[in-house]
């Protein structure tokens, strides 16, 4: 099986979950693509959600589907996020951002009663770090928020080079405009720790740590899928 056979997989567990009338969070990357792929194909067939895009690509995918589309200011609430990520551990903690959306993502996942989230194999790790953590980065002062972000590592026992992320030799911009570092950090030994002190980084618009947020997860190999939960 090719590792898009395996994200297929995870994303067709998922679209089980989806029921008539559900207002869904459509995540980003190329797991969450195949997410919207197979919904695109039941939308098609009838089937009647509405949905939220996480970023301006997944927006596009989904209205070349023809899947109807709101914003969370029509509809603050959601019934269900499903989503990628870079890394996910045993806990359900995971490091999105790889793809410049974590930002829209967080927003929509919390706004949703349950995030379900879809990935291959080789995103499950025992120790959060070794993809280098995502942080979206307002535009003024952003060196100094770079080495208060950096002092913040430290402190979390994770030192680690905090690098602009580029493109062509251009920063590379999120949906909302705003720089993105990401953090080469190695192992994160206390992700709770890091993002508590993240988040009283003032510039620091918001990290890829995703803490307490994911319910469920469908991991795809080789053998099957594996599902982690943290209720039944
Ligand atoms: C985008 C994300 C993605 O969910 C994450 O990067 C995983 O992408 P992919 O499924 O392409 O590996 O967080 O910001």
């Amino acid at each position: 099986m090719s590792l898009e056979d395996l994200k297929r997989e995870a994303a067709r567990q998922a679209l089980a979950l989806v029921e008539p009338g559900m207002r869904l969070g459509l995540g980003t990357g190329s797991t969450a693509r195949h997410f919207v792929d197979l919904l695109g194909a039941r939308v098609r067939d009838g089937l009647k959600i509405v949905g939220v895009p996480t970023s301006e690509a997944t927006r596009a995918q989904a209205e070349s589907l023809g899947i109807p589309l709101t914003t969370l200011d029509a509809t603050p609430e959601l019934d269900m996020t499903v989503d990628g990520a870079d890394e996910l551990d045993r806990s359900l903690r995971l490091i999105k951002g790889g793809g410049a959306a974590h930002l829209r993502e967080k927003i929509v996942a919390c706004a949703s009663a349950r995030m379900v989230v879809i990935a291959d194999e080789t995103k499950l790790v025992d120790t959060l770090g070794r993809f280098p953590l995502p942080l979206e980065v307002v535009h003024f002062g952003a060196s100094a928020t770079r080495r208060r972000i950096e002092a913040a590592a430290a402190a979390a026992g994770c030192p680690g080079e905090i690098v602009l992320r580029t493109r062509e030799g251009a920063p590379v911009l999120t949906d909302g405009g705003n720089l993105l570092f990401d953090a080469r950090l190695g192992r994160i030994p206390d992700p709770e720790d890091l993002a508590d002190r993240l988040d009283r980084i003032p510039g620091l618009v918001d990290h890829g740590l995703f803490l307490g947020i994911a319910e469920r997860a469908f991991v795809a190999t080789a053998k099957g899928v594996v599902v982690i939960a943290t209720t039944g």
